[in-house]
């Protein structure tokens, strides 16, 4: 494998889509999207699901190098009863087990990114996180990802683990809320440390700025949306934006934001954007 991942400018999400799963996996890599978030937690996921599309874009020609897969380690507490690690087992093993499922799941024999789903507090790292995370690096030095991160992480989270990991996050992955600058500090610690901010649940978490009338005169002026314009604003301050849609004609917008352009004014304006 080729030693760096590029990193995408959107990514298409797999959560809650149960069977539907890899129709829509399919109708997104059609689209063109490239990158790909799962994880192994049937709960919200089926990663199996999420393999077969991807394996179905291998025959028919499609590279591994040209997709970016990332998927994630989930705790007990995230899971249901359907595991995908023996839960009497250390938390490194637990890692190693789910990480091992999900290249299969995944016909794949390394991922471009490995996240930690989240850490078992609100506030500051316990132990088992430690314990997980050392799981996770033990997984990266395996060379069974490229890159490893987390999700759902607070800024102090963050922060702690940025300064005591061996191996650094390098993607950062999280509900992005306008009410809280965006999660600015979050994005900050990602700046200084090197690492790419994911945000999600940017259309669903911020109505208030899709009705926005400063928001809605930029859609009509480019003739676009303001789901597109949110997306465009998020590229614009760093991040990079996944979206879930399971609309074909939203999969050709949400990707088509991308080529939109916001004025510095138009970005700062929507970056104090809050209610
Ligand atoms: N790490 C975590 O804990 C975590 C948690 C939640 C999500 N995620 C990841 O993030 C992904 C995205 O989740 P999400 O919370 O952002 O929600 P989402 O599944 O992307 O849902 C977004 C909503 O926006 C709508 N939408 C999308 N594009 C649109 C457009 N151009 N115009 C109008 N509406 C549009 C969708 O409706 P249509 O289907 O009708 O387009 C849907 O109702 C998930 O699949 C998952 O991979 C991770």
């Amino acid at each position: 494998m080729s030693a760096e991942s590029t990193i995408p400018s959107m990514m298409y999400g797999t959560a809650w889509k149960k069977d539907e799963t890899a129709r829509l996996v399919k109708l997104a890599i059609k689209s063109g999207f490239t990158a790909i978030d799962t994880a192994n937690q049937k709960k919200h996921y089926d990663e199996v699901l999420v393999g077969e599309a991807l394996n179905d874009a291998f025959k028919s020609g499609a590279k591994r190098e040209s997709f970016f897969i990332q998927t994630k380690y989930t705790s007990k507490d995230g899971q249901d009863h359907r595991l995908p690690y023996d839960p009497k087992a250390d938390l490194k093993t637990q890692v190693r087990q789910s990480i091992d499922s999900s290249l299969e799941h995944l016909h794949t024999d390394y991922l471009d990114s490995y996240v930690l789903h989240g850490p078992h507090y609100r506030h500051g790292l316990g132990k088992e996180d430690w314990q997980v995370w050392e799981g996770i690096e033990e997984q990266f030095e395996a060379g069974k990802t490229k890159m490893v991160g987390c999700s759902n992480v607070s800024a102090d989270q963050l922060r702690e683990l940025s300064l005591a990991a061996k191996v650094k996050p390098k993607m950062v992955q999280n509900r992005c809320y306008a009410i809280n600058g965006w999660d600015y500090e979050v994005r900050q610690i990602c700046k200084e440390i090197g690492a790419t901010y994911q945000g999600f649940s940017l259309l669903t978490a911020n109505p208030q700025v899709l009705s926005h009338p400063f928001v809605l005169q930029i859609a009509q002026r480019q003739n676009a949306t303001p789901a597109q314009i949110v997306f465009k604003f998020s590229m614009s301050i760093g991040m990079l934006p996944l979206t879930g849609t399971t609309s074909e004609k939203h999969m050709l917008e949400d990707l088509k934001s991308k080529e939109l352009e916001l004025t510095q004014e138009e970005i700062d304006t929507i970056e104090k954007i809050s209610s």
